[in-house]
């Protein structure tokens, strides 16, 4: 999908469809007011109805046959005083799915008055939520299932700052390609990803925005004594991959923010065997891992200025005849020897020699994020990702990037109290402790191989996919974190 900007008149615009916001007080605004008027009072007729009440979601149309503008869609943006620049992702998803899969092939937005807040974000928001409502998730199917055929979409310039709108579709074009990226490869079913493939896209997407891609391999990991995350893929067939994207924006600074994401890609449980029921689900297991390769790629292309690395540990958890064992020792790359209660707790043992490896290549601060626990869907259910800190600081700064990327983040405690369900009777850790907080007690693991830098951790395991689809996006993989990441980088550059 192509998103422009375009200076054309609303009124004279030859396109598919105008789309108009209106919010929950359904006043019609300037240029809403001249469209009702053109169409003889067709839009003011569509809310005196009821059709349409002005929250997120609803799209009501009207054709305008004798208009350049074939349509008007009236999109809802929801109550006007909460308006933030984020909410146009939404508004401009749910016209282009709903019109798109009804052969709408192009589109023009006008922008509330309320964009002028934020220029930037607002067109980016909308260039974002266009091209994320475009994703096809039935690429499997030998005929895709009624796909979004929208590819043109302008945004009309209307009095705005120009600078800020192209940089705002530069910016919003990127994000919505690496969130797509993000999502087709944790929907990509595990006979189609393995920790190759997952460390083959990490090279391509890599190679496509300027970075250099380093690929340990299991020998080089060995020789690191990376020994928590080659003991979770002794069970399997397919070799580990360690990938590491590098990206320099700021050569003078010796600061470096490491992304690390978990990218299992099946998890089986091991010897510990999970449950069929929902097992074909730990597919998306790798979800962490693919949100830091696309936010990497979404960093090389917008180039802020700052050094990011991304480092994604990947290796599939199945119960083959060499599987780590219940009851093994293993011992990580700082040294940190772990005894393995329950092989089903993989994702911090692959994490906990990533992070080494971060802070062995010099990064100054840390974030991981991991389809880590069940517990954090106990918790918070598919509402919100779970935010665990070292460091209140960047915690804060975190939370504060994060409140208009259109993913939600909540912190939970690090108590020390979480320490002692760690301890193990013989050795320096064990990889469970039990059922009570066990969101936080993985990170409390975690927290062993951080050594002190200001490090957050992010539990996706409830946010990373969904079962319900929306009227802006499909069902399925959310791109999950990438938006957030992306939103960190720019910040900390300043
Ligand atoms: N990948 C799972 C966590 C998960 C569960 C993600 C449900 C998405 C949905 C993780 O590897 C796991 O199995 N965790 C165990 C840990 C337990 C054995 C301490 C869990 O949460 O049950
Ligand atoms: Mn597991
Ligand atoms: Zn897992």
């Amino acid at each position: 999908m192509q998103v422009r900007i375009s200076t054309d008149a609303a009124a004279s615009i030859a396109t598919g469809a105008l789309v108009l916001p209106v919010f929950s007080d359904k006043q019609l605004d300037g240029i809403a007011r001249e469209i009702d008027a053109l169409t003889g009072g067709a839009l003011s007729d569509v809310l005196a109805s009821g059709e349409i009440a002005g929250k997120t979601n609803e799209l009501a149309l009207v054709h305008a046959k004798a208009a350049p503008f074939r349509r008007v869609a009236l999109v809802g943006l929801g109550d006007r005083a909460k308006f933030t620049p984020h909410a146009l992702a939404k508004y401009a998803g749910t016209a282009v799915r709903s019109l798109g899969k009804r052969n709408v092939e192009s589109l023009a937005f006008v922008l509330p008055a309320e964009a002028d807040a934020d220029v930037r974000l607002a067109t980016s928001a909308i260039a974002e939520g266009a091209i994320a409502a475009t994703l096809d998730t039935t690429t499997y199917r030998t005929e895709p299932d009624n796909p979004v055929v929208t590819n043109d979409v302008a945004i009309l310039a209307g009095g705005f700052d120009r600078t800020a709108l192209d940089a705002g579709v530069r910016r919003g074009s990127v994000l919505g390609e690496a969130i797509n990226a993000a999502r087709l490869m944790a929907l990509a079913p595990g006979n189609d990803m393995t920790p190759t493939d997952l460390a083959e896209r990490a090279r391509q997407l890599g190679a496509e925005a300027g970075l250099e891609v380093d690929v340990l391999d299991e020998a080089r990991m060995l020789a690191k004594g990376m020994g928590s995350l080659l003991g979770v893929s002794r069970g399997s067939d397919e070799p580990a991959t360690l990938s590491v994207m590098t990206y320099r924006g700021d050569p003078e600074s010796s600061e470096i923010l490491a992304l690390v994401g978990k990218g299992l890609t099946f998890d089986t449980g091991g010897i510990s065997l999970k449950p069929p029921a929902d097992m074909h689900e730990m597919k998306y297991d790798m979800s962490g891992g693919a949100g830091v390769i696309a936010a990497m790629y979404a960093i090389g292309k917008l180039k802020p200025k700052i050094n990011v690395i991304g480092v994604i540990p990947s290796s599939e958890n199945m119960p083959g005849p060499k599987a780590v064992k219940p009851g093994d020792i293993l011992r990580a790359m700082n040294g940190k020897t772990i005894e393995v209660i329950n092989t089903d707790a993989e994702g911090r043992l692959i994490l906990a020699d990533a992070l080494c490896y971060a802070r062995e290549l010099g990064a100054t601060k840390l974030v991981d994020c991991a389809t880590l626990t069940g517990a954090v869907v106990i918790a918070l259910g598919h509402a919100a990702s779970a935010v665990v800190s070292n460091d209140d600081g960047f915690a804060a700064t975190f939370l504060d990037v994060v409140k208009d990327v259109g993913e939600r983040y909540w912190r939970l405690p690090l108590y020390d109290d979480w320490d002692k369900q760690i301890k193990s009777d013989i050795a320096d850790l064990k990889n469970t402790g039990g059922r009570p907080a066990g969101t936080l007690t993985a990170a409390a693991f975690l927290q062993n191989f951080v050594d002190g830098l200001p490090w957050v951790h992010l539990d996706i395991a409830g946010t990373a996919y969904l079962d319900t689809g929306s009227s802006s996006m499909a069902k399925g993989p959310t791109g999950t974190p990438v938006r957030a990441f992306l939103a960190l980088a720019e910040r900390l550059a300043g």
